[in-house]
């Protein structure tokens, strides 16, 4: 198979931000992805109906003329979040999920939640209204290993949380642990798990041995060979509990490159070729429309997207900028380290 044709694709977890990055980087999603669920984790948070309408407002002001991109909206969970907010910006039709932070988590997540107790009132509602939770599942616990967090996560926040209220819709968000995909394989209907593009090629070693490569580190961070097989294993099954987020998540090589850089990899310019590879890899390129077009509308109660785009496999491998230019800075893009033959050709 050296052609395939798609239905156009969206990203169920995408990191846009604001002013000059959002201008960078929004027609690198908007070139290949129809819709994208935009994370809400601002200086200042996408706390309200309000705050998503405006930021909305900014994302499509910024798209460039002849592209078409719908942003699906989501709310940051604070332990202020007003239930009567939440329930109008489900009904407004433009935000289609609410995101946990734990607060102290990742970038920009001091706002995020410290204690659920205090939230209960909002997931309430949300079960009630069908709304789906996004977390971002680790405990930020400083006593927990960080290559734990996940899976701690899952047991002591995730699992109790689901047994209080089982009809919350719950996106895992970027899972990278065997840990992760068994536990959403067996959570039914309510239950999806995102994996992201870089959590499939990379593990912990790429990051940390023969030096340290500030580009492959992203939050939660890259685990062992093993769980990048589990990874793997779960995107490349069919299931429908599995779909892309890519979590792309850009940030000026100036702050990714210094003494404490920050987390995130900024893969949306070359997330499908990428994904074609490693679905080819795996033998299993049929089932790469349901990983990245199917199964996420399904999960959202929305259709799946009308449009197509190409790939074709060509003898020439691809060729990326190493970075992309923004009026903040440089941004550098994610490079797997091997050549990818699969180009997007529409
Ligand atoms: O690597 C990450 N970057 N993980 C996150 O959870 C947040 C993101 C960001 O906003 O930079
Ligand atoms: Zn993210």
């Amino acid at each position: 198979m050296h052609r395939i044709t798609l239905h156009r694709p969206d990203d169920w977890h995408l990191h846009l931000r604001d002013g000059a990055m959002l201008r960078a980087v929004l027609p690198e999603s908007a070139r290949h992805f129809a819709r994208a669920i935009v994370m809400p984790n601002l200086v200042p948070p996408v706390v309200t109906l309000a705050d998503a309408m405006a930021y909305r407002q900014r994302i499509l002001a910024n798209l460039p003329p002849g592209m078409s991109f719908e942003p699906l909206m989501t709310l940051y969970l604070t332990e202020g979040t007003d239930p009567s907010d939440v329930e109008r910006a489900a009904a407004s039709g433009l935000v289609k999920a609410v995101k946990l932070y734990p607060a102290g988590a990742t970038t920009n997540s001091q706002s995020g939640v410290r204690n659920l107790d205090k939230v209960m009132p909002v997931l309430a509602a949300m079960a009630r209204i069908g709304l789906p939770l996004c977390t971002h599942g680790e405990v930020t616990d400083p006593q927990v290993d960080i290559f734990d967090r996940e899976a701690v996560f899952i047991d002591t926040v995730l699992d109790p949380l689901r047994r209080r209220l089982p009809e919350l819709r719950v996106v895992m968000e970027h899972v990278t642990t065997e840990e992760g995909v068994a536990y959403a394989a067996e959570g039914g209907d309510r239950l999806a798990a995102t994996i992201t593009t870089h959590h499939l090629i990379i593990n912990r070693n790429h990051i940390l041995a023969g030096g340290i490569r500030p580009h492959y580190y992203c939050l939660p961070v890259a685990k062992r060979e093993k769980h990048r097989l589990a990874l793997r294993k779960a995107a490349t099954s069919g299931s429908p509990r599995y779909f892309l987020g890519t979590d792309s998540a850009p940030h000026v090589d100036a702050l990714k490159e210094q003494a404490c850089g920050c987390a995130g990899c900024f893969t949306a310019p070359n997330t499908l070729s990428l994904l074609a590879h490693v679905f080819e890899e795996e033998e299993a390129l049929d089932r790469l429309e349901g990983f990245v077009s199917r199964h996420g509308p399904a999960f959202y109660g929305l259709p799946a997207n009308n449009g197509t785009i190409r790939l074709e496999k060509r003898a020439e491998p691809c060729v990326w900028p190493e970075k992309i230019a923004s009026d903040a800075g440089p941004v550098t893009v994610f490079n797997p380290g091997f050549p990818v033959y699969w180009h997007v050709v529409t």
